[in-house]
């Protein structure tokens, strides 16, 4: 049975799309059929980080029923399904988000997990893709006005009957300044399903358009999603066994790899 999984935030800018993406990737990785899905109409971004801004058929085409929802699926390299979102402000000005929840089921049809990515806060947009939710994970990072934005983003899903499956914390620098995870998870009392560190990789990634997961699969924040993902798939997964040894780090530096 197909799971839609929408990964939300209160504040913006904490690794919504970074962590749709990796977690899609790294879950693919594990042999999973994953469908990304653009679902933050205002500020859509899973293409361009994907290196495909501009597809022939969107989501949007899909919300105005001009489309069927198949032709606006489109393979990564990264190994994951894509639904992008247009760019374009007119193509938005023409969508009711809350139509969304009608293709719920058309979406599950095309792969074995839906990742929702999704606009940041508590609004009509954020509120119509979390109403799809079988399961909502909230992104964070361990500053205070993340945290606290976290906390309404829960209330709203509690609100809304939605269950969640607990907060991945993003950008984690393992500094003493930084919210700890222990304090994290007493604030928010649900479950830490793990902690992405802050790492160049990601921007490197970005920069070849791709998953983090596909162009530097031992880094450690490829390691965190792919140990995240295993605990949500229940598999096992040696994140240790998974580092670069120090040949292939030496290759690298060399510039061999
Ligand atoms: N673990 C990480 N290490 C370093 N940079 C990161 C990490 N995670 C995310 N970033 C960077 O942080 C920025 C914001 O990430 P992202 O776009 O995924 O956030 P978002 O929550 O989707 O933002 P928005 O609310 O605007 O949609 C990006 O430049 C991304 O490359
Ligand atoms: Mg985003």
């Amino acid at each position: 049975m197909s799971k839609v999984i929408v990964i939300t935030s209160g504040k913006g800018g904490v690794g919504k799309t970074t962590t749709a993406i990796n977690l899609g990737a790294a879950m693919n990785h594990f042999h999973k059929d994953i469908l990304v899905i653009d679902g933050n109409l205002s500020t859509p971004n899973v293409g361009i980080h994907l290196g495909s801004p501009e597809v022939p058929v969107n989501l949007n085409n899909i919300l105005l029923e001009e489309s069927d929802v198949f032709e606006a699926v489109y393979e990564h390299e990264s190994g994951i399904k894509i639904m992008p979102s247009s760019l374009s402000i007119k193509e938005l000005n023409k969508l009711q988000p809350k139509v969304i929840k009608k293709f719920k089921k058309d979406f599950k049809k095309v792969a074995d997990y839906v990742i929702m990515d999704s606009a940041a806060g508590l609004g009509e947009e954020a509120k119509s893709v979390i109403e799809m939710a079988d399961e909502i994970i909230i992104i964070t990072n361990p500053e205070m006005p993340a945290i606290t934005d976290a906390l309404k983003t829960i209330k709203l899903a509690e609100q809304l009957k939605k269950p969640i499956t607990g907060v991945i914390m993003t950008r984690v620098k393992k500094n003493h300044i930084e919210l700890q995870p222990e304090t994290v998870k007493e604030m928010l009392e649900v479950p830490i399903l793990g902690m992405v560190p802050e790492d160049i990789s990601i921007s490197e990634a970005l920069s070849l358009k791709n998953a983090v997961v596909h162009t530097h699969p031992k880094s450690n924040a490829a390691r965190a999603y792919k140990e995240i993902a295993a605990k949500l798939l229940n598999i096992e997964y040696d994140s240790d066994r998974d580092r670069e040894t120090i040949f292939e780090r030496i290759a690298r530096a060399f510039g061999k790899r």
